[in-house]
């Protein structure tokens, strides 16, 4: 099974932009790749945040971009998301029976759960699994085959990474959440988004992966205190491969448009290139 992973696309109203940027045009840059480099996928997941300010025009105008998309997305919310606004724009996204943006979809290769962090009424931006959202995935682990990995998909991060305001705002109950775990199952991949940087390593022994942002980039600083370092670093998505168990990742800049060439080519080696 092939998937790719986006985060963050941070869209607002048609024809605004923020930070300087355009999220539609980047949205679409990717959605071109994707459609072009990748036509056997099996979903595009995107971790949340997908718009910034949570308003109608801004969802209006990511089911616009995402029409383009060949493979069929799963959205998720993240902490700039608002949720009944975001279902009037995708009423065939599925939730759960408390109505958060949660999900478990079994493939042959792998099984899907998708967590809804969102907390609207934290003042500062993070991340909360409630009593019900926990149950949910006590539910979700229990019941996932044992039989092929399975894949947890959130937008905050349940622990530090070192970003210092970033780590204000992370989930904000990690041991409650591993607690459920510690008693049914370990997944075997972690995804977030959120932190609008590209981090690996693991979790409580679990592997995970936070997706760069589409939009604006988060620097890479460990030090600032405060405020959050913004940057304009190249954006790319994940191109995601299951097989036999075994879990695959790359990054992919698709934003990029300098030289191509075989790294054998002895002109090029030579600094012939482009
Ligand atoms: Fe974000």
């Amino acid at each position: 099974m092939k998937f790719v992973v986006l985060t963050d696309t941070h869209f607002v109203a048609r024809s605004r932009r923020i930070y300087g940027l355009d999220p539609a045009e980047r949205l679409a840059a990717a959605i071109a790749c994707i459609n072009r480099d990748h036509p056997d996928l099996a979903f595009v997941i995107i971790t949340g945040d997908l718009a910034h300010w949570g308003e109608d025009t801004a969802y209006e105008h990511l089911a616009d971009v995402l029409a383009r998309l060949n493979a069929p997305p799963i959205l998720m919310m993240g902490n700039h998301d608002r949720r009944d606004v975001f279902g009037r724009h995708f009423p065939g996204v599925i939730r759960d029976t408390d109505g958060f943006v949660q999900s478990t979809q079994v493939f042959d290769a792998a099984t899907i759960i998708t967590l809804d962090t969102l907390n609207e009424a934290a003042p500062n931006h993070e991340g909360l699994l409630c009593e019900h959202r926990l149950a949910y995935l006590e539910q979700a682990l229990m019941s996932a085959p044992a039989d092929r990995p399975l894949l947890l998909f959130q937008h905050h991060p349940p622990f530090d990474t070192g970003l210092r305001y970033m780590d204000t705002i992370r989930l904000a109950n990690p041991d409650a959440e591993l607690d459920v775990i510690a008693r049914t199952r370990r997944p075997d991949y972690l995804f977030t988004g959120h932190l609008h940087r590209p981090i690996a390593g693991s979790w409580n022994g679990i592997p995970f992966h936070i997706q760069r942002a589409l939009a604006h980039q988060v620097g890479f600083d460990l030090e600032t205190e405060g405020h959050i370092p913004g940057s304009h670093e190249a954006p790319d998505y994940s191109h995601v491969t299951v097989s036999g168990g075994q879990i695959v990742i790359h990054q992919c800049s698709f934003t990029y448009a300098g030289p191509r060439f075989s790294l054998h080519d002895q002109a090029a080696l030579n600094g012939a290139v482009g």
